[in-house]
């Protein structure tokens, strides 16, 4: 079961070396490869990988070797690009830096983890349908509480979909991981992903976490067209240093995550003994959706700086911890403190007063839904008819099939969006840097513009 959480009362709520880098990449996904799985688009790799993982852990180790002899190994693997945010930016402040491994000049690439549980399966293929760009990366996980079976659903999926295949950007995690959703395991699951999808090798500039339960209420196409006019150092994080009634009921309590230490999945217990309220650093809270940046999400991974990695053992013992850790390391980095929009990109309904868990978006929710400008919503119940709306009237999309935009190249014989009798445009990939922007970017730049504005910006910044 997810758990969400909200305040009973009112929460305030490139590369020098391109030879060395491919080397690097291609080991470290040999590496990984046996807990992915990808769709068989390089049925090569699994005949020769035993040659040629050994063949690229060799020079591994010489460049691991090579790199510790620097005094920055970080800074020889990831070089930034530093320029000016672009002219038709809709961000004022010239400040802040920009830095990013993809390309300035064409629109930004999202990494995607879509995870679920028991029960999510078809949903996740939907949500990851209605989400999907060539561009993008996409990371799937039905956690271990569901059974096998869905899992290989999800699999079967994922590995026959025409397109999956044809651009490789949808991975599975198979070997599930155990979650326990108020503990640290759930953080640890997000970072895995993060991690999988760094070691992977594709560019990409946002990471978005998403749950089976989030849908989108605007294209991908209208997404990277909003977001190609920011700098990609923005970190969308919803957070307050307010913690209020949390820091008695979640900063004090020391928890244990059974599900970090044991294969059956219990909840987390408390620990008689309570803890004093951190001084070394602030704590931070907020939403557990949020989109990061690359360079703060390689902060996180590659841990060069100390911090990320201590936060993350104190949040070992946090009951909620995804929705802390994130927002106590951003905020606790001079570094990246200044790059935080205190806003979680969703529109989610409470109930009034707040309860434990939001309550499900239904066809009565749609026009708030549209006028919040927010480009995701959730919770959704599985199928419920409010997603068809969202599909004929916000994505285009007909049942079953991809989002269309800018990239699909194929003979459009649909007559129109919901009629999917004819073939799929979308089936031929064509241009993936061109965008078709419609209403919902419209909607979205407005959203982002009043987050800039200077006296919502840097005044809610790790406050
Ligand atoms: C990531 O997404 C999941 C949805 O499955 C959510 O429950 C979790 O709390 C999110 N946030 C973090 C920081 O892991
Ligand atoms: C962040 O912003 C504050 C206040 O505007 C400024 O003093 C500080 O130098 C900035 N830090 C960085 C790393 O740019
Ligand atoms: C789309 O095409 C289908 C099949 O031809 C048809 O039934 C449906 O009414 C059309 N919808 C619109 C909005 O024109
Ligand atoms: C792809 O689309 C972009 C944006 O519309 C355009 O600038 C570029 O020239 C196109 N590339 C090709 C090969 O057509």
């Amino acid at each position: 079961m997810r758990q969400e959480h909200k305040n009973p009362q009112k929460e305030n709520n490139k590369q020098t070396k391109p030879v060395s880098h491919f080397t690097l990449a291609m080991a470290m996904k040999s590496l990984l490869s046996r807990g992915i799985s990808s769709p068989p688009s390089r049925p090569f790799e699994r005949k020769w990988i035993l040659p040629v993982s050994l063949l690229l852990t060799l020079p591994l180790l010489l460049l691991l070797f090579f790199y510790s002899l620097s005094p920055f190994p970080f800074l020889l693997s990831f070089p930034t690009f530093a320029s000016s945010p672009p002219s038709s930016s809709l961000f004022i402040e010239s400040k802040l830096r920009v830095s990013s491994p993809s390309s300035l000049s064409s629109p930004p690439r999202l990494a995607y983890l879509i995870s679920g549980s028991i029960g999510d399966g078809l949903m996740l293929q939907r949500t990851l349908l209605a989400l999907y760009h060539p561009g993008n990366s996409y990371i799937v996980h039905l956690d271990r509480e569901a059974p096998q079976e869905e899992r290989d659903a999800l699999k079967v999926f994922v590995e026959n979909h025409p397109l999956f295949e044809q651009v490789g950007n949808v991975k599975m995690i198979t070997k599930a991981n155990l979650i326990t959703y108020r503990g640290p395991t759930m953080v640890a699951n997000t970072l895995h992903a993060a991690a999988i999808l760094i070691s992977d090798g594709r560019e990409w500039d946002w990471f978005i976490n998403l749950s089976a339960s989030d849908y989108p209420l605007v294209t991908q196409d209208d997404l990277l067209y909003a977001f190609s006019k920011i700098p990609r150092d923005l970190n969308f994080i919803d957070h307050t240093s307010n913690i209020g009634w949390k820091e008695f009921q979640r900063a004090k309590p020391v928890i244990v995550d059974p599900g970090l230490y044991m294969s059956k999945k219990a909840d987390v217990f408390w620990i008689p003994q309570r803890r004093s309220v951190p001084t070394a650093f602030k704590l931070f809270t907020g939403s557990a959706w949020m989109a990061l940046s690359r360079p703060f999400v390689d902060y996180c991974i590659w841990g060069w700086d100390n911090l990320p990695r201590t936060i993350l053992m104190y949040y070992a013992n946090f009951l909620s911890s995804p929705e802390g850790y994130f927002h106590t390391v951003v905020c606790n980095s001079k570094e990246f403190q200044n790059t935080t929009v205190n806003h979680d990109l969703h529109f989610i309904s409470w109930d009034n007063p707040p309860k434990q868990h939001p309550h499900h978006l239904t066809v009565s929710d749609f026009s708030r839904m549209v006028t919040s400008n927010a480009p995701f919503a959730r919770k959704f119940r599985s199928n419920d008819p409010v997603l068809d709306q969202v599909d004929s009237d916000l994505l285009l999309r007909g049942p079953g099939m991809i989002v269309p935009g800018g990239w699909c190249a194929g003979e459009k014989t649909a007559k129109n969006a919901t009629d999917s009798s004819g073939s799929d445009p979308c089936l031929v990939v064509g241009n993936v840097t061109h965008l078709q922007p419609g209403p919902g970017a419209e909607r979205l730049e407005r959203l982002i513009k009043s987050l800039l504005l200077e006296e919502n910006f840097r005044p809610r910044q790790c406050k």
